[in-house]
């Protein structure tokens, strides 16, 4: 079973605060939604593996670390996703990106797939599957399913706010996928949208409404 972990650290939930105020611009909130992901890209790398090298300060040889495990990979889910590339990548420097594309249809809150480009040894890197909001889950369900009928095996999702609905759903279908959440919130309203949330991420971010 995957991991569920809530980002408890004091930045983080101080940075989500401003992100959730409606009078919140999309400038701002670009730059905090990047500044979240950057900070949860740290917590969620905790756990990668680490090897001794041999190497030679300017003073005397030692035995230092370097990172051992697979390569990364970033996944955003467009369009709201893309908001947290730049901060993962400020983490994680070296790691490629892929672009899946998913909306969800007002009607049914199912996913619509519209794009996917991956990088070609993605199923060999360790790959963070990122969109601000987990809402039913949906997206999140079938970006993930997606990625592993392209082969990838280690895929991690990171979430800025996470509905109970969405964790349930996204544990029940993936169970082998950690999950990094910044916030947990109470439920979804009957449009799908999670309350008390920050409204429709894609909007805030590229301010389309
Ligand atoms: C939002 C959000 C997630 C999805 C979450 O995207 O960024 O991808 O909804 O909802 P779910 O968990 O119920 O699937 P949206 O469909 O609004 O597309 P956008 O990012 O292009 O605005
Ligand atoms: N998508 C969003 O952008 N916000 C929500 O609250 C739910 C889905």
């Amino acid at each position: 079973m995957g991991k569920v972990l809530v980002m408890e650290h004091p930045l983080i939930q101080h940075k989500i605060g401003i992100i959730r105020r409606k009078e919140t611009s999309s400038k701002e909130f670009r730059e905090l939604v990047s500044e979240v992901a950057m900070f949860m890209a740290y917590e969620a790398t905790r756990d990668l593996k680490l090897k001794d090298v041999e190497i030679e300060t300017p003073i005397t040889k030692m035995t230092a670390k370097e990172l051992a495990g697979k390569k990364m990979a970033v996944v955003p889910i467009l369009r709201a996703g893309l908001g947290m590339v730049e901060g993962m990548l400020t983490m994680v420097p070296a790691a490629k990106v892929g672009h899946i594309g998913l909306y969800r249809d007002p009607e049914t809150l199912k996913p619509v797939e519209y794009y996917c480009k991956l990088p070609a040894d993605c199923g060999e890197r360790e790959v963070f599957v990122t969109d601000p909001m987990l809402a039913t889950g949906g997206s999140a369900v079938a970006a993930i399913s997606m990625l592993k009928e392209k082969g990838v095996k280690n895929i991690r999702f990171m979430c800025i706010i996470a509905a109970p609905e969405g964790v349930k759903a996204l544990t029940e279908a993936h169970p082998d996928v950690d999950i990094y959440i910044g916030a947990l919130d109470d439920h979804l309203n009957d449009h799908g949208y999670i309350v008390p949330g920050l409204g429709d991420a894609g909007d805030r971010i590229f301010g389309t409404k």
